[in-house]
């Protein structure tokens, strides 16, 4: 299993993608299209948000039952993945038991925003409707994927919820302006987002268009009070979705997920599983309430699998050489200065530092060991991926978090109250170490490396293995985005 140790964008996808180069199956177990997991593929780079990174080998893949899955996002990317030549759907099986982010979902997830920000307590999601698809997970009303395969079922289901969804968000007090802006958004954020497939004639701009999810009848009535004003275009919703589940029927092998990674395992086959996001944005363990909504620790591959902790072999962790973080929340190690714009970069190069789902700049710091150490710890990681090192090549002087102090306290692990990572007084004991001139992308071997980029990784491995429960090693150094641009140490 793969997991990021950080609060993702470690470089989980790139590292999927060299490891899985010899395996049978690659899946995927929690999240949905919020995350954004970058590869290069012949120097060009390839994004993927819900596909496995290893879809562009042409593997078998599997999306297992803990993910939701929008079904616009999902035949949007099989048409992105399909100008690089890769046919996925003829590998790609989606559990039956996945929940399905609905329209609704992302509308609720922009609204639930808009009220948040009236408080000053906005998360920054990514919009994309995940935390409302998993409360309906546990709320057990999620809208599923066996479902979707069943239309007078799925229709059935559909108006229900619409209904349900639409007197809810009538009583949470947005306006009907907002209700209208949040629908603009929504069709200006998938038109930036897509126009790689628009200018391939492989959708069009009205396949994008949410505004056609909206009820004008209500919406124009002013003189009504706003929350009657709201309301849903039921037979667009369902005309749209109905041109989904063509695409699934041509595309999508749905089955039983848990069942083939069980089957891998049984006939010694090599299976990897994908975490997606990272530790610290685990919905218990994570920076809570600035977290996403699934288990992004190796336990999420259990219960998003079903599968028993057992058959999970290595846990590899995945961690960037320095921090970085998109959305809001803690950050102690944040940097301000020069340093953090020269490691982000302009988002014109391959490994600067935006989103890869939403293109928003992204926080950079300093390495966190109480974050790396804890999200090693969360997970049982045993073996480390680090990744960027190339990008502090350049920087006189590196400083690491050795861990946080809250006036008398220190704290090796984040604090089991989420409170105390927002305290004012928090502050990070930090060491200074020399940094490199040198440009080390070209390297591949850990001797050839400047010593003091040795000495930064000798001194980080130190740390993240205080109060380890098992041993942690370092044994992948990532120097570049390429596929070959690693040293194993
Ligand atoms: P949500 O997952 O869209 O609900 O967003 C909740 C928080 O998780 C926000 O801070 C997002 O920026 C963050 N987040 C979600 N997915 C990713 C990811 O793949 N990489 C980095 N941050 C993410």
């Amino acid at each position: 299993m793969i997991v990021g140790t950080q609060w993702g964008d470690e470089g989980k996808g790139e590292e999927t993608h060299r490891r899985t180069k010899d395996a049978d199956l690659v899946v995927r177990c929690q999240g949905g299209n919020n995350a954004g997991h970058t590869t290069v593929v012949d120097g060009q780079e390839v994004v993927l948000h819900l596909l496995p990174s290893s879809t562009t080998s042409g593997k078998p893949t599997g999306i297992g039952a803990g993910v939701v899955i929008d079904p616009f996002a999902l035949v949007n990317e099989v048409s992105y993945v399909q100008t690089f030549g890769v046919k996925p759907l003829q590998h790609l099986t989606i559990d039956a038991r996945c929940g399905l982010v609905m329209v609704y979902h992302r509308v609720m997830d922009m609204a639930k925003e808009i009220i948040r920000s009236r408080g000053g307590k906005k998360i920054g999601t990514t919009a994309r409707g995940i935390g409302p698809a998993y409360a309906d997970v546990a709320d057990r009303s999620i809208i599923r994927i066996s479902d979707f395969m069943n239309p007078s079922r799925f229709q059935k289901l559909l108006e229900q919820r619409l209904e349900e969804k639409t007197r809810i968000l009538q009583t949470m007090g947005i306006t009907a302006d907002e209700w209208e802006k949040i629908f603009i958004q929504l069709r200006d954020k998938e038109i930036t987002a897509n126009q790689r497939i628009l200018s391939q004639g492989l959708i069009t701009g009205a396949d994008l268009d949410y505004t056609r999810f909206l009820d004008y009848t209500r919406l124009t009535q002013t003189k009504k009070e706003d929350k009657d004003r709201i309301g849903f275009n039921v037979t667009e919703v369902a005309k749209a979705y109905f041109k989904a589940h063509g695409y699934f029927l041509d595309y999508v092998h749905v089955g039983d997920v848990s069942r083939m990674v069980r089957e891998a395992i049984r006939d010694d086959k090599q299976a990897f599983i994908e975490g997606a996001q990272g530790a610290h944005l685990d919905w218990i363990f994570g920076t809570f309430p600035y977290v996403t909504s699934s288990s992004t620790i190796a336990g999420g591959a259990c219960t998003g699998l079903g599968i028993g902790p057992g058959l999970i072999g290595t846990v590899r962790g995945v961690t960037k050489a320095y921090t970085t973080r998109v959305g809001n929340g803690p950050f102690p190690t944040v940097m301000e200065d020069e340093t953090a714009a020269k490691i982000r970069g302009t988002g014109k190069e391959i490994g600067d530092e935006y989103g890869a789902s939403t293109g928003r700049p992204r926080d950079c710091g300093w390495f966190d060991a109480t974050i790396v150490r804890s999200g090693c710890a969360f997970s049982g990681v045993t073996r480390v991926t680090l990744t960027k090192l190339d990008k502090l090549s350049g920087v006189s002087l590196l400083l690491i978090g050795k861990s946080w102090q809250v006036r008398d306290t220190e704290y090796l692990f984040t604090p089991e109250d989420y409170v105390v990572a927002e305290d004012p007084d928090l502050k990070v004991n930090h060491i200074t170490v020399g940094g490199w001139e040198e440009d080390i992308s070209g390297i591949r071997s850990w001797d050839d490396l400047p010593a003091n980029a040795r000495f930064y990784v000798e001194t980080i491995e130190k740390l993240i293995n205080q109060e380890a429960t098992q041993p942690i090693i370092i044994d992948r150094i990532g120097v570049g985005p390429g596929p070959d641009q690693f040293i194993d140490r």
